[in-house]
């Protein structure tokens, strides 16, 4: 009998193209996990319609109904009880939670952020990370705590920034090592092969696996 799949709920705000990443690679049979839905807190965002034509059932919670964060978060938090995910995706999610939110769904929650961390937190890291000259730069799927773009790194990926290149370009750049790098962090995650120990996260990777400039 094949292992039970995870259950994972993606939040969005926008375009979703990580989102589908996640979509598509939970569509293969040997995928460990499985999309069980899509919540957004922008009724129009794009991610909405790839989810729908995927099949995977869509929610809003629109932050703009709520008067304060501690609402909003109670909503969402309702919503995802409904969903009663394993694994919480956040993928292009562009609310900051309540520290009450984060307690009750710590460990369960991964993040995509555009940069390999701890470098270039917050926004706009594409345009830091050419102001500064690094040479690489990257993308880190992250489980998500308290502290914005701090917690415990599961996978990242590194891309060249090379001369020439403007935000477009490096931002295309990482978006693609995004959408590789996600599914694969979701899948050691949902294994147990990626697992928080003493406050990182260690992860047992194949051994025929080479060196490179993505690990694990
Ligand atoms: C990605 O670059 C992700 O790393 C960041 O927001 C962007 C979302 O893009 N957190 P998309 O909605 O997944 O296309």
């Amino acid at each position: 009998m094949p292992a039970p799949r995870s259950r994972v709920a993606v939040l969005v705000s926008g375009r979703g193209s990580n989102m589908a990443a996640l979509i598509d690679a939970a569509a293969q049979p040997d995928f460990p996990a499985e999309i069980a839905a899509v919540i957004s807190n922008r009724p129009n965002a794009g991610a909405l319609a790839i989810a729908e034509r995927a099949g995977v059932p869509t929610a809003v919670v629109d932050h703009k109904a709520f008067a304060s964060r501690e609402e909003f978060d109670a909503a969402l938090d309702a919503e995802l009880r409904r969903v009663a995910p394993d694994i919480v995706c956040f993928a292009g999610f562009l609310r900051l939670l309540t520290p009450g939110f984060i307690e009750k769904w710590e460990g369960r929650m991964l993040n995509i952020h555009p940069a390999l961390l701890p470098s270039f937190k917050g926004l706009d890291t594409h345009a830091r990370a050419l102001k500064t000259g690094v040479k690489l730069h990257g993308c880190t799927v992250h489980l998500v705590t308290a502290e914005m773009d701090a917690g415990p790194i599961i996978a990242q990926a590194a891309v060249p920034v090379l001369d020439g290149d403007d935000e477009d370009a490096l931002a295309a750049r990482v978006l693609a090592a995004e959408h590789r790098l996600y599914p694969r962090a979701l899948a050691a995650w949902a294994r147990g092969e990626a697992r928080l120990v003493d406050g990182r996260v260690t992860t047992a990777s194949a051994a025929d696996e080479p060196p490179a400039l993505i690990w694990p």
